[in-house]
């Protein structure tokens, strides 16, 4: 029997659950037709917004790497080494709103049913930057994107009432969602930055705002290493560093945290999840939390920038496990979603050793100094 691949989540139908998200890999037109064309069920376009936007010189994202049998993480490419993360500074996209609009529209009726969502950025100053939300939201509205996610998110923008201040502001939050939904007609998602206290706070803002799905989220604010033989940051010009984001394997326990909240919150609501993913059984994850789809970065960039190999293996390890569970009635993503979500409960609620086996905390545990000498009584 045939499996059923795809989804609706925020009313549009997706072929697959698999997005690249906001990122080099959706830079431009060339990239999304060959992620479109590799399988990709959807794409998130890298960030556009209406100010000027200059990076830093020099390189705008690198990756940190891992030994098996030392602690060393480092940028530096040493044989052997695995992924840990990528750290980046770059900034939204530096094309121009007229750059993208013809592009939206080639994009779009190239790949009619492939899902094209366009991310936008503006400020929050201003009733001026209200507007210009607007002005983005209905320009790629009438040029094909089939949504709008609002980034909220950038942890490292260069002007102060844009990306992650707007996404660690409840009212903003509010405000900025409701403007954008008063001015299309298209699903508005908002993808949140992890640098807050606690992530529900932000994303209920959203969801009373009129937010059609949260996306989460964004890179983690961190540093490159210093060098010890140099003393300079990994990655520094003229010396300087500012923080970046934090993306890929590191940040997917991290960030399944903050998901796994939000869907406890909110479980009647859309999420759709990002951080670390590069294959099914990372992405099953978030599905079992509560997610409707996943979006992909880190590990979209290194495999020839969009993905091409991953998408055919996220495709086909799907398939494999929904044919593995069709005796379970199991028919598509639906059967399934959530169904962890109320697995993850308040530490106080996890069973305690029966009285027996419990040692008062002085059972031998990896990683821990010996238990003490002592009389254990039962
Ligand atoms: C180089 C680079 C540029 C990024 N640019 C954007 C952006 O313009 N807009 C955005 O919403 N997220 C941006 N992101 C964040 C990613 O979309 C994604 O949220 C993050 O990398 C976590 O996913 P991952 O663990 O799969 O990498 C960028 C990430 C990287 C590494």
């Amino acid at each position: 029997m045939a499996v059923d691949r795809s989804v609706m989540f925020t009313g549009i139908r997706f072929p697959n659950p698999f997005l690249l998200s906001s990122a080099p890999p959706t830079e431009s037109e060339s990239n999304i037709l060959r992620a479109f064309d590799a399988g990709w069920g959807g794409v998130v376009t890298k960030t556009i917004g209406l100010h000027p936007v200059v990076n830093v010189v020099g390189a705008k994202a690198k990756f940190f790497r891992t030994g098996v049998d030392d602690a060393l993480i480092s940028m530096k490419k040493r044989p052997g080494a695995a992924l840990h993360s990528s750290w980046n500074w770059e900034l939204i996209s530096d094309k121009p709103l007229d750059w993208w609009e013809p592009r939206l529209r080639r994009i779009k009726s190239a790949y009619p049913d492939r899902v094209l969502i366009a991310s936008i950025m503006a400020g929050s100053g201003s009733d001026k930057e209200l507007k210009n939300w607007q002005t983005l939201a209905r320009s790629c509205q009438a040029n094909g994107a089939d949504g709008l996610e609002l980034n909220f998110s950038c942890p490292h923008m260069d002007r102060k009432d844009m990306g992650s201040n707007i996404g660690k502001d409840e009212e903003l939050c509010s405000v900025v969602t409701e403007s954008v939904k008063e001015a299309v007609t298209i699903p508005v998602w908002t993808k949140l930055t992890p640098a807050t206290q606690d992530m529900v706070v932000e994303a209920g803002a959203c969801f009373r705002g009129g937010a059609d799905a949260v996306v989460s989220s964004n890179t983690f604010p961190s540093l490159p290493i210093i060098d010890p033989d140099t003393l300079e940051f990994e990655i520094h010009v003229d010396g300087f560093v500012s923080t970046g984001g934090l993306g890929g394997p590191a940040i997917l326990p991290i960030s399944l945290a903050n998901m796994a909240r939000m869907c406890h919150a909110f479980p009647d609501k859309a999420f759709s999840g990002i951080g670390g993913i590069s294959t099914f059984a990372q992405a099953l994850s978030y599905f079992l939390l509560g997610c409707g789809t996943v979006q992909v970065c880190t590990a979209a960039m290194l495999d020839q920038a969009v993905g091409p190999n991953l998408i055919k293996r996220l495709l086909h390890d799907f398939d494999a496990f929904l044919e593995q569970h069709q005796s379970d009635g199991w028919k598509s993503l639906e059967s399934f979603r959530g169904i962890r979500r109320n697995r993850v409960v308040a530490q106080s609620e996890i069973r305690r050793p029966d009285s027996s086996e419990y040692q008062g905390g002085y059972e031998p545990v990896e990683g821990y100094a010996p238990p003490d000498d002592v009389e254990v009584t039962s």
